[in-house]
């Protein structure tokens, strides 16, 4: 197996490649002075088994194209297939009509990735369950619910409850719970302003008042849900408040949001690779370097 990465999350594939005792093959990725890439595989890869790490974060257009163009490299060098570790998959919120007229972004990204040659994927904690049916090639889903199962089991005994910031993260927090010993669950009726992106909150399925509140989310993008979760669960009584969180997507000024927030920890995985400007005090990062090793290893 040649393992290749992109250059969105390098640290992370580097680890993966070490958990397999090899390391990544060398890629000759030359920018242009216009910003066009020109991608060459330097190693032979005639019948091999090739592997490309990528998370396809922000700038997901690029980081999507370094996927396109290795895999075609790879497919015209002769490789016997290619898998696509795409720990953060761009666009999967786009995975259906929302308002007439708007385009289907992630089904566009999942026929360009079948077009290229792509003949497997691997991604984890997709934000809705139906994604991994949009594909047509071989999708293993893996996710970051044990490693979050494991901290919270680790956390100073305490009366808790876990918490879906929004209503389609049910599914999610149940298979938590149930890893849990049945930890009591509650979840959040959220809106959100499709205009402005906006979200707001005012109920609370469930009992949380002197409980440790844990909120679980697939990922946090500008803050504002778990920010406006945490209020709401604190002016419900909530006595302390952990959140875990698969994908760090940290946009705009999401950083001095996330400060805002009242939690004694938020936990996110390594799924895309965070500037160390984007850390702050009780941000702990969680390697899902084991998980994605593990399903190489098994596909
Ligand atoms: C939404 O349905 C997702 O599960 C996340 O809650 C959402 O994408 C987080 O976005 P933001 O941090 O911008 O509120």
């Amino acid at each position: 197996m040649k393992i290749f990465s992109g250059t969105s999350n390098k640290p992370l594939a580097e680890k993966v490649a070490l958990k397999l005792n090899t390391k990544l093959s060398p890629l000759d990725i030359f920018v242009f002075p216009d910003g066009e890439k020109r991608v060459r595989v330097i190693d032979n890869v005639v019948d091999e088994e090739t592997v490309i790490i990528q998370s396809t974060s922000n700038p997901a257009d690029h980081n999507y194209m370094e996927i396109f163009f290795i895999a075609d490299a790879l497919k015209r060098s002769g490789a016997k297939s290619i898998t696509a570790v795409i720990p953060y998959l761009g666009y999967q919120r786009q995975d259906h009509v929302f308002r007439d007229g708007e385009a289907v972004s992630l089904e566009v990204i999942i026929e360009t990735l079948q077009a290229v040659g792509v003949s497997k994927i691997i991604t984890l904690d997709v934000h809705s369950i139906k994604i991994p049916c949009l594909f047509k090639i071989p999708i293993i889903h893996i996710s970051a619910l044990d490693l979050f199962a494991k901290k919270i089991k680790e956390l100073p005994k305490k009366e808790s409850v876990l918490v879906s910031p929004d209503m389609g993260g049910i599914r999610r927090i149940k298979i938590l719970s149930k890893n849990l010993d049945n930890m009591p669950f509650s979840t959040i009726e959220k809106e959100r302003d499709l205009e402005t992106g906006s979200v707001s909150a005012k109920t609370i399925n469930g009992e949380v008042r002197g409980k440790r509140a844990i909120i679980v989310d697939d990922m946090i993008s500008t803050g504002g849900t778990i920010l406006t979760a945490t209020n709401l669960l604190l002016q419900k009584g909530a006595d302390e408040i952990y959140v875990f969180a698969s994908h760090p997507v940290f946009s705009g000024n999401a950083k001095e949001v996330l400060e805002k927030v009242k939690a004694e920890k938020i936990f996110v995985t390594d799924s895309i690779y965070l500037e160390k400007e984007k850390y702050f005090k009780n941000l702990e990062v969680i390697s899902v370097t084991d998980i994605i090793a593990g399903s190489l290893v098994k596909s």
